[in-house]
């Protein structure tokens, strides 16, 4: 069996100048075919509210439902470590209710780490997630938990903002830092400066590691999807192209043969 990646095997990745590979999974069987293919780490992402079932954003993502995705894509991992998402708004009730629901997380899912969006604000909530044992994944840049608030999914501009989140998530112990559509060069500079890790959706080349959104790294995604998203794979057509034919043998009688049949 492959050595599971930990927070300490991710830091000597950003040491030695290796890139880490997150993609996000909500699923056993895709978990499954993500950990075999080597993605370092598998995000069970409250996109989900999005991907799985279909909503215009994240915010209805429940405790509960994060708690279920989040199992089933322990079970398919051996290698990757898992990190699940606080969903809106337990990642903002403070330390000592963060702290309970991220427990009760760690616990039900067997995921090695949880992902809250905020930085600098959120400063004395991941000291105590930390010193409580918790790996914490800091998202900063784009927040789309906010996405109300900051008016849609656009370029995060305010760079002297962004920088002092990045840092201070550093400073309360964050093992990662996760940043969301800012500008290559502060995507650069903040990886410059900081000792821990960081992953890149939007932010530029010179990350530490990249994330994208499996359905849309795959070509799954049906409709537009952002700039920043290159796709790897047409699998929606591929699906589109299986079921057609299954449904053409279906019909015309060919489907199942005598091998497919009991005798
Ligand atoms: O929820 C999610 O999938 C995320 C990624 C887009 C980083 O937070």
């Amino acid at each position: 069996m492959m050595k599971p990646v930990t927070t300490v095997s991710l830091q000597k990745m950003k040491q030695a100048g290796q890139k880490i590979s997150m993609v996000t999974a909500y699923d056993y069987t895709m978990a499954r075919i993500l950990d075999e293919a080597g993605v370092d780490m598998l995000l069970v992402g409250d996109s989900l509210a999005m991907v799985v079932q279909g909503n215009q954003t994240t915010i209805p993502a429940t405790l509960d439902e994060m708690i279920y995705h989040g199992k089933c894509v322990a079970r398919g991992a051996s290698r990757a470590m898992v990190v699940v998402d606080l969903p809106f708004p337990h990642g903002q009730l403070g330390p000592m209710e963060t702290l309970k629901v991220s427990a009760r997380i760690l616990k039900e899912t067997g995921c090695a780490a949880i992902k809250l969006e905020g930085g600098a604000e959120q400063a004395e909530t991941i000291r105590v997630l930390v010193a409580a044992g918790i790996p914490v994944i800091a998202h900063v840049g784009l927040r789309p938990q906010s996405v109300h608030a900051i008016g849609g999914y656009k370029v995060q501009r305010h760079l002297e903002q962004i920088h002092q989140d990045a840092s201070a998530a550093q400073g309360a112990g964050a093992f990662c830092v996760l940043m969301e559509c800012v500008a290559a060069e502060l995507g650069a500079q903040i990886t410059d400066s900081l000792d821990v890790p960081t992953i890149g959706i939007g932010a530029g080349p010179s990350c530490d590691g990249q994330v994208l959104v499996c359905t849309d790294l795959l070509g799954l995604t049906q409709g537009r999807v952002p700039r920043f998203v290159r796709k790897f794979g047409e699998l929606g057509e591929g699906v589109r192209n299986a079921v057609t034919e299954y449904i053409e043998a279906v019909q015309d009688g060919t489907f199942p043969s005598e091998s497919e049949s009991f005798r």
